[in-house]
């Protein structure tokens, strides 16, 4: 067996992942590929202006880059020359047919199996780094093997990164999560997998953190945990509400519930409700796989989950339409933030994207502004007429003539701007709306800001 590895998707996924991947295993060949050929063009760009922005990520791309690190369009070719082959397509909520809007796209998944088919003329260990719902690994083998009895072994390998944070997650993982057939072919599959984590020398990942189990198991586990931390989320901003109508804090109210190592503090921070690709589709997903096996009180369940995140954006709106005393047409309101969480330039179900729509109904002017998100909030809006919507790189440029700023992404900058000079640049009486709840009110309301907040 060869050492070279392949990655067919070079998104947020293959990229991070792989560029790890070629660090800690200097002496293994890896080779990211894709059909989208401007996106290959930015992993090469001379500048290392990269598809993607992840923080450190561009460091590690510079070191193994043309060493042992390579991106191309040349799939066959990369297929051909492997052993072992990730596959990091997309999977997106599938919206025709049968599970319209619940169950997952896996037309291109089917079709990077169907290729490696074609290409391959040796035995090839493929390994599914996508999100896939649970017997997907059964189905691609069907596939892979249909003629060649045995020639391929599927493996699960889901990623457990959180984007902002991609590169700390990988170099150290809390686990890796290996699945395989419990057959002595598929037992040194995993082996392989495992000891591309283990990194040239150990050096890597710890044996103890990598954790295997049957494939059924480990596909299941991705969808679970995200589930799990979706659920977490929406069930503080079901309290956020409730403390709105009491009085009590929520940011109390969760230090305190995180103090019980039962429960713990992470995943507790109320907000304008998760976005990013993978929580809701992935929730929606094992929504579609309980109603498949007629768990329908289960799919009931996960379902609230969603129901909740999409009701803390329009009470988002409620309380900025009464606040501005129930008119909002013609007023200016400018969006601090529009990327779906800070460090990352990723809009993909943004909360922002939903708050901006339902603002643009009530005829508001707004600016939006985000250091890293500008470009992917043009396009994702492109839709709405320009002359309601300005996108500013300044956020001082952004605020000024504002009735109020609504702050969507927590950006570590925000904190850190001249809020008096902000002030007195807007109309008044002027409005902070803090849903991430990352500023300082006291000192906001001091400058003489009305401020509101989540959960408080
Ligand atoms: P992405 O859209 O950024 O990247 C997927 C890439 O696959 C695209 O560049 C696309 O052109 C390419 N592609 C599609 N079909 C192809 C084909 N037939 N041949 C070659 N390339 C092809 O998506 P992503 O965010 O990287 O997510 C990929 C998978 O990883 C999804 O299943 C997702 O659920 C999972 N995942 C993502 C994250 C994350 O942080 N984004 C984390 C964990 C898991
Ligand atoms: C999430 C998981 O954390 C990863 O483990 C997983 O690999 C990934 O999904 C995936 O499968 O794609 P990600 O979506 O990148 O990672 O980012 P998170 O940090 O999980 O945040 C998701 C959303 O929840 C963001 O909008 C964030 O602002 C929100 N969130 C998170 C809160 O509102 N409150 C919190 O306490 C935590």
């Amino acid at each position: 067996m060869n050492k070279n590895i392949v990655c067919i998707g070079a998104g947020y996924i293959g990229g991070p992942t792989m560029a790890v991947v070629a660090k800690m295993n200097p002496d293994r060949k890896v080779v990211v590929v894709d059909i989208n050929k401007s996106r290959i063009a930015a992993w090469n760009s001379k500048n290392f202006a990269l598809p993607i922005y992840e923080p450190g990520l561009v460091d590690i791309v510079k070191e193994v880059r043309g060493k042992n690190l390579f991106f191309s369009t040349d799939i066959d070719k990369a297929i051909r020359e492997c052993d072992i082959i990730f596959v990091g397509v997309n999977t997106p909520t599938k919206m025709f047919g049968r599970g319209k809007g619940r169950a997952s796209d896996l037309q291109y998944w089917e079709a990077t199996a169907r290729n490696i088919k074609k290409i391959a003329k040796t035995p090839k260990i493929v390994v599914e780094k996508s999100t896939l719902p649970v017997r997907t690994a059964a189905a691609m083998e069907a596939i892979l093997n249909s003629e060649d009895d045995g020639k391929f072994t599927v493996l699960s390998n889901p990623e457990f990164l959180a984007e902002g944070t991609a590169i700390k997650d990988l170099l150290n993982p809390d686990r890796v999560l290996i699945g395989g057939p419990q057959t002595p072919a598929g037992l040194a599959a995993v082996r392989a997998v495992v000891d591309i984590y283990r990194g040239q020398q150990g050096a890597w990942v710890p044996e103890k953190k990598i954790l295997t189990t049957n494939v059924w198991s480990a596909e299941l586990t991705k969808l679970a945990a995200n589930a799990m931390l979706a659920q977490r989320v929406s069930s503080i901003n079901a309290l956020a509400g409730l403390c709105e109508a009491t009085g009590a804090d929520i940011e109390e109210v969760a230090r305190v519930m995180g103090a019980d190592h039962r429960i713990g503090p992470k995943f507790l921070k109320a907000g304008p409700g998760f976005g990013g690709s993978c929580f809701k589709k992935d929730v929606l997903n094992l929504v579609y796989l309980c109603e498949s096996f007629g768990l329908h009180t289960a799919a009931e369940y996960w379902s609230q989950v969603i129901k909740m995140n999409d009701h803390q954006q329009e009470r988002i709106v409620s309380r900025l339409f009464k606040a501005m005393f129930n008119t909002l047409a013609n007023k200016k309101i400018a969006v601090f933030g529009f990327a779906f969480k800070a460090n990352t330039g990723d809009t993909r179900e943004t909360p922002a994207d939903t708050v901006v729509r339902l603002l643009n109904e009530e005829h508001v002017r707004l600016a939006i502004t985000d250091p890293k998100a500008l470009d992917n909030a043009k396009k994702d809006l492109a839709d709405i007429a320009s002359d309601a919507l300005a996108f500013v790189s300044d956020p001082y440029k952004a605020a000024k003539d504002a009735d109020a700023v609504l702050v969507m992404t927590d950006w570590a900058e925000y904190p850190t701007l001249d809020w008096a000079k902000i002030y007195k640049s807007m109309r008044k009486p002027a409005l902070v709306f803090d849903t991430r709840n990352c500023l300082d009110a006291v000192a906001l309301r001091k400058l003489g800001f009305k401020v509101l907040n989540v959960g408080k």
